[in-house]
């Protein structure tokens, strides 16, 4: 069972005391069962919603949608606090709502929260169990945190390869940014803690963030940039969604009424609220009658200014009225008021991050590792005593070693006790009796050197990916291809480490014969290294995002795709439904690196497809053999190809599986196709469609490498 709040609340006596002690330090439910008789367990939570709202005043309904500066309200000068802040009320006993990032661990509040690999080696995963681990994890240091309203998944599509926030989401792909994201929400609310899914929507670049109108065409919209959002609403009932920065076809995302309403509430029918991203509002009455419920960070257009709009008639009161409905309604829902966080001031300087939670960590980065290329067997390392590996690059323990633990922005977590590479490959290296030596990598000719007089050398590179800056280009910065260059040349057995937040380019690919793609693994990123190069875990990551060959070669290679015309206030999705793979596969672009792929210490053999209807459904299975000499789990996908007729790209995703199998062994995979992983989205009646005719059945290794074919007739 998950180590989460609520599967432990009630069976332990100490949480009891302690969900009672903060819960009067909210100042609120002592009085509960007299004067506020919505308190009742027993009651749904939408009779509750309606008894509390029954007892509110219009301001009182007003305090709920909009944040408030949380240092202000709580009398705090500085230091680590909430990102949102949306007070209580004591005497409704209504637990405040605590707003806090995000994706890669509880970001912000600085100390004793872990540092876990950045989204984009989650999804490299493809491991919805492990996913779902993670969440209930994560939902439980913000709960210990005195966080209730966790700002994560990001289910954002990374269009663009060069965005600065691609570390941040989990791919090109809809269909498992919606899985993984779905596994993560779960996991999250498994806590009393609601969990936000953004940015909602599009949301691709971070050139003119805030003003760019991302100019997309319905049946993309649909197809590629909606689908996770509406796996986070109904496979997972997330909590919230938050509207995005930017426009929509020269629309606000946050004063959307399509976006908001027609599809989220209506096509989706998602329940609960939506909160602006940070200064993300630009409207009063437009944006409450669009359904932004929630103000953030502060009240510029809500508070005094909706108090107006609804005195004027320009805001109805049942507008609020559903407003403050869905907020207490998901509160209930999820657990806020029965069991809301301990005060910041009690638990700020505590360490939450568990023994547990660092090895969930460690297990994340160890699967989401991708090994991109192993010739001439040089991995894994087969060191023997006396013998010496250079170590090379800032990364691998140089500086700061958290700089490359984890993307930068708000999602950035600053873990307390990182492992650095260079440390965990010494101390792994030392069991054989073999040494390390250690170079930063800032004089390419002093690294070249190193890495001559040493057995074997392992070179770490790195990108700069942050939040606010897209990347210029997809080439590794500060001249480190030069320097991997020269120490290639100096020793043949080099070993190329990224930490990368996405793909980058490679001009030295020829010249090493391996590269191992980490991404930004946080805080056991050592760790996890060592144990890949060593052998001790088979790799078995899968690329979540295409790495393209070279900086044109890519779907958005126009300035107008991006970053836009008119100075990025522009940008014109003309590649439609064709992002990522689906434009490779399309155009007969080669990739340096396809979407899917990822290699092993084994081999996989596939073998005796079958499909078969069930009623709407259809049933494909497949046998996977590992036909190689060490254990390994591999990752099978299946894609689809659509008849002609529907206008669809090549191959779309539609299952994967991931299976663990002994040398020898083998397993049959069975994956589910539903009449949606058949369909396309007809615009114009705006409904998903299945056409008639043949589909192709694919199921490989990678989206180019395609071991079985079937057909099926709809
Ligand atoms: C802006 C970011 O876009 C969003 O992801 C984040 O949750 C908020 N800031 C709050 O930090």
């Amino acid at each position: 069972m998950p180590r989460t709040r609520r599967g432990a609340a009630g069976a332990v006596l100490g949480l009891v005391v302690l969900v009672a002690a903060a819960a009067l330090s909210a100042g609120a439910p002592a009085r509960a069962a007299v004067a506020c008789p919505w308190m009742s367990r027993t009651l749904s939570p939408g009779k509750r919603t309606a008894m509390l709202l029954a007892a509110m005043t219009t301001a009182q309904k007003l305090a709920l949608v909009v944040g408030v500066d949380p240092h202000a309200a709580l009398g705090v000068a500085d230091g680590p606090l909430y990102v949102g802040y949306v007070p209580g009320n004591a005497d409704l006993c209504i637990p405040a709502l605590t707003f806090n990032d995000g994706p890669a661990g509880v970001a912000d509040l600085q100390v004793g929260t872990t540092a876990f690999p950045a989204p984009i080696a989650q999804a490299a995963t493809w491991d919805t169990s492990l996913q779902r681990r993670f969440g209930a994890a994560l939902g439980l240091e913000a709960w210990e945190k005195g966080i209730d309203v966790l700002l994560a998944p990001d289910v954002n599509i990374a269009r663009v390869p060069e965005n600065g926030r691609n570390f941040e989401g989990f791919g090109e792909d809809p269909f498992l940014s919606g899985q993984t994201a779905a596994a993560e929400i779960a996991g999250i609310q498994q806590n009393p803690v609601i969990a936000t899914v953004k940015h909602y929507a599009v949301n691709s670049q971070e050139t003119n963030r805030y003003y760019v109108s991302s100019n997309v065409d319905d049946r993309t919209l649909h197809e590629i940039y909606l689908p996770p959002f509406e796996a986070a609403v109904k496979q997972a009932h997330v909590g919230a969604v938050m509207c995005a920065y930017g426009l929509v076809n020269a629309s606000f995302s946050c004063q959307d009424q399509p976006l908001l309403t027609t599809v989220l509430r209506g096509q989706f029918g998602f329940p609960g609220f939506v909160v602006s991203d940070w200064g993300a509002t630009w409207s009063t009455v437009a944006s409450a009658d669009a359904g932004l419920d929630i103000e953030m960070p502060g009240g510029l257009f809500y508070g005094g200014a909706l108090a107006d709009a609804v005195a004027s008639g320009a805001v109805s009161s049942p507008t609020i009225d559903a407003m403050a409905s869905r907020i207490l309604t998901t509160m209930f829902r999820i657990g806020v008021f029965d069991e809301p966080p301990p005060a910041l001031a009690s638990v700020s300087a505590t360490d939450v991050s568990s023994p547990a939670d660092q090895a969930l960590a460690l297990r994340v980065a160890e699967e989401g590792t991708v090994l991109l290329k192993d010739d001439r067997r040089a991995l894994p390392l087969d060191l023997h005593a006396g013998e010496t590996v250079a170590v090379i690059g800032a990364p691998a323990g140089f500086g700061d070693i958290r700089a490359y633990a984890g993307g930068r922005g708000s999602a950035f977590v600053a873990a307390a006790t990182p492992v650095p590479p260079l440390q965990a490959i010494a101390a792994r290296a030392a069991k054989v009796g073999a040494s390390v030596v250690f170079a930063d990598g800032s004089d390419p000719v002093a690294a070249a050197a190193l890495a001559h007089s040493a057995d074997v050398a392992v070179v770490f590179a790195y990108d700069h990916e942050q939040e606010g800056r897209d990347r210029p280009d997809l080439q590794l910065p500060d001249a480190q291809d030069e320097l991997v260059s020269a120490v290639a040349e100096a020793n043949p057995s080099t070993v190329v480490v990224l930490d990368t937040g996405g793909p980058v380019l490679m001009p030295w690919l020829g010249q090493v014969p391996a590269v191992v793609e980490a991404w930004y693994s946080g805080q056991r990123d050592g760790d996890a290294i060592a144990a890949v190069l060593f052998g001790d875990v088979n790799p078995s990551g899968k690329l979540p995002q295409t790495f393209p060959a070279t900086n044109d070669a890519v779907p958005t290679s126009s300035p107008a795709q991006w970053p836009g015309d008119r100075q990025a206030q522009d940008a014109e999705f003309t590649e439609g439904i064709h992002v990522g793979y689906r434009w490779y596969d399309t155009e007969k672009v080669a990739p340096l690196f396809p979407f899917g792929y990822g290699l092993s210490y084994t081999r996989f053999a596939y073998s005796h497809l079958r499909i078969a209807r069930m009623r709407s459904n259809v049933s494909v299975s497949f046998t996977v053999a590992n036909s190689g000499a060490r254990p390994g789990s591999e990752i099978a996908q299946l894609y689809v190809d659509d008849p002609r007729v529907a206008g669809e790209p090549p191959k779309q995703l539609a299952g994967y599986d991931r299976v663990f199998l002994r040398p020898h062994r083998s397993t049959r995979v069975t994956i589910t196709l539903t009449p949606r992983s058949l369909s396309y989205w007809d615009s114009p009646k705006a409904r998903w469609r299945v056409a008639h005719g043949l589909y192709r059945i694919l199921v490989g290794s990678s989206s180019r490498d395609i071991r079985l074919r079937g057909f099926l007739r709809r």
